[in-house]
């Protein structure tokens, strides 16, 4: 049976992180929000419960609290930072604020106790609160300490009841993960023998249950995710209920629609009905230059289009590839909202699908969790291994107005970045790589001649997860060939710049 953690969100900014820590110790998880009743998730595969952090204070008028309820015989409790407080507040400690809040790196000096079994008495840590544990419940034994946080970690064992003030989820913390998995296998006895693909028949049972006999369109990008949600309904569907629906919305990159049409029809098998929708969305895109105006407008469309083809075929149903990031940053967690990812923000209210009609098989799984299944399901491997492309597409690497002018000129550019890159054997270890028309015009020189043309940004990031990012460290050599291909081979171009930045404080997308 699947064995799960329950991570209540109290809007801490690294929740996901734990989740993410979670299931790499082989265990299954989901993020709830705080309040989400507990009679909805608490069954017999819950093994234990962690509490996040957040940013309030728990004697805050309004802030977010749980009752004693949450303790339940033999399922282990562990809360972080705020949730460590609560916990306190909850069982009669007191809480206090400190004098000098402690923010980033601190040794801590660990104890003897259950979650720091084979951690080092000294270790770094991360820190990031200003409220403190003052006094301690009554059966409760401080465990770790630091020079501003005489309690900056307790226990009850016999209650199975832990806190940390620190986030072991951070990757500040270098033996975080160790303490996470003395959490999950040690204290709350998972055995973590999750695999993404374990959840294949789960999801197929979900796909029928919701659907029965009904009609599904399935929007389809071009990316991992939406090939492997349709796989997935292939598989759980009969043929005549599944329409695969391929929307060019004319912000593809160079043969992007010919190339995916392809891999979808010949080696996938799948039955697409391609719609090209360019001269809509372009029409719809123009004068517009604020970035969630531009989102919201491709979001509408594309589901307008889709309740067209629906219509077509009498389906009542939408299937998206919503994976757990996107309905995360969209502020479904608790946490603050980004900004509105298409397939989860955009549904215009008086659309044809009802929300409850909404089909997402992939929205529990993480990107490397909908890789493992799509390879399980038999998805070419340079599909699943295809870097991540956004479904508002090159409309968020064009800043400002988008004209076809630009696209064309980007679209140019792009390619010569990726040819280059895969030249290079770089396309595999990097998340996603890819060319952005800033849409500044500086002046240049070539031959005699001034100009003054447009800007062009390269991109390449690593990750294990887009919500972290690293610039990749391309070799300068690779570099310069891009520069000097660009200016030389597209027309409207006279400088090139390399984005370093990271993610935080930049996003990976330029909007
Ligand atoms: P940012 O720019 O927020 O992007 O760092 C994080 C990841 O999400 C992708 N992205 C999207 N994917 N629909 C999608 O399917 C969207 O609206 C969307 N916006 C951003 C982005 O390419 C990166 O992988």
């Amino acid at each position: 049976m699947l064995e799960k953690i329950v991570i209540l969100d109290f809007g801490g900014q690294y929740n996901q992180l734990i989740a993410r820590r979670v299931r790499e110790t082989g265990v299954y998880c989901e993020i709830l929000n705080y309040a989400t009743p507990m009679d909805t998730w608490a069954d017999e595969s819950l093994k234990g419960i962690i509490l996040t952090g957040g940013p309030n204070s728990v004697y805050e008028e309004g802030a977010p609290r749980l009752g004693a309820e949450i303790f339940r015989p033999g399922v282990p409790v562990l809360g972080i930072c705020y949730g460590m407080q609560l916990i306190n507040y909850i069982l009669g400690g007191t809480v206090e604020h400190a004098a000098a809040g402690e923010y980033g790196h601190t040794m801590l000096r660990a104890g003897e106790s259950a979650l720091f079994a084979g951690v080092s008495h000294e270790t770094a840590v991360f820190m990031n609160h200003t409220d403190r544990v003052a006094q301690m419940p009554e059966g409760f034994a401080c465990d770790a300490s630091t020079d501003n946080c005489p309690v900056a970690a307790f226990s009850c064992p016999q209650k199975g009841i832990y806190g940390v003030q620190f986030h072991p989820e951070v990757r500040h913390t270098v033996e975080g993960t160790t303490i996470l998995r003395n959490f999950v296998l040690g204290v709350c006895g998972c055995k973590g023998d999750y695999r993404p693909e374990d959840m294949i028949e789960g999801m197929l049972r979900d796909i029928r249950d919701q659907v029965g006999e009904g009609k599904v369109v399935a929007g389809m990008s071009g990316g991992v995710d939406s090939s492997v949600a349709c796989a997935l309904a292939g598989k759980a569907l009969k043929k005549e209920q599944l329409t695969c629906v391929f929307v060019d919305h004319g912000l593809l990159r160079l043969h992007e629609a010919e190339n995916v049409l392809k891999t979808y029809r010949d080696e996938m098998g799948l039955n697409v009905v391609h719609v090209d929708a360019s001269e809509r969305f372009l029409q719809a895109l123009e004068g517009v230059t604020d970035p969630e105006k531009k989102r919201k407008i491709i979001g509408e469309l594309f589901v307008r289009v889709f309740e067209e083809e629906a219509k077509k075929t009498g389906a009542q149903f939408l299937l998206q590839g919503t994976i757990y990031p996107d309905r995360i940053e969209s502020g479904m967690g608790g946490s603050a909202t980004i900004k509105s990812h298409h397939n989860v923000g955009g549904l215009p209210k008086d659309s044809l699908f009802k929300k409850e009609n909404i089909v997402e098989p992939l929205k529990l799984l993480f990107k490397d969790e909908v890789r493992a299944v799509g390879e399980a399901l038999g998805i070419p491997s340079h599909m699943v291994w295809r870097q991540p492309f956004p479904g508002p597409g090159l409309a968020v690497r064009v800043v400002g107005e988008i004209t076809r002018e630009k696209l064309d000129i980007l679209r140019q550019c792009d390619a010569i970045y990726l040819e280059e890159l895969d030249k290079a054997g770089l396309t595999r270890e990097i998340w996603q790589s890819f060319a952005v028309l800033t849409g500044n015009k500086t002046v240049g020189v070539m031959g005699d001649g001034r100009t003054y043309a447009y800007c062009v940004a390269l991109r390449a990031v690593t990750s294990d997860d887009a919500m972290t990012v690293e610039a990749a460290e391309l070799p300068y050599p690779v570099l310069k060939k891009c520069v000097s291909r660009i200016i030389n081979e597209v027309p409207g171009v006279n400088r090139v710049v390399y984005d370093i930045t990271g993610k935080p404080p930049g996003t990976i997308e330029w909007e």
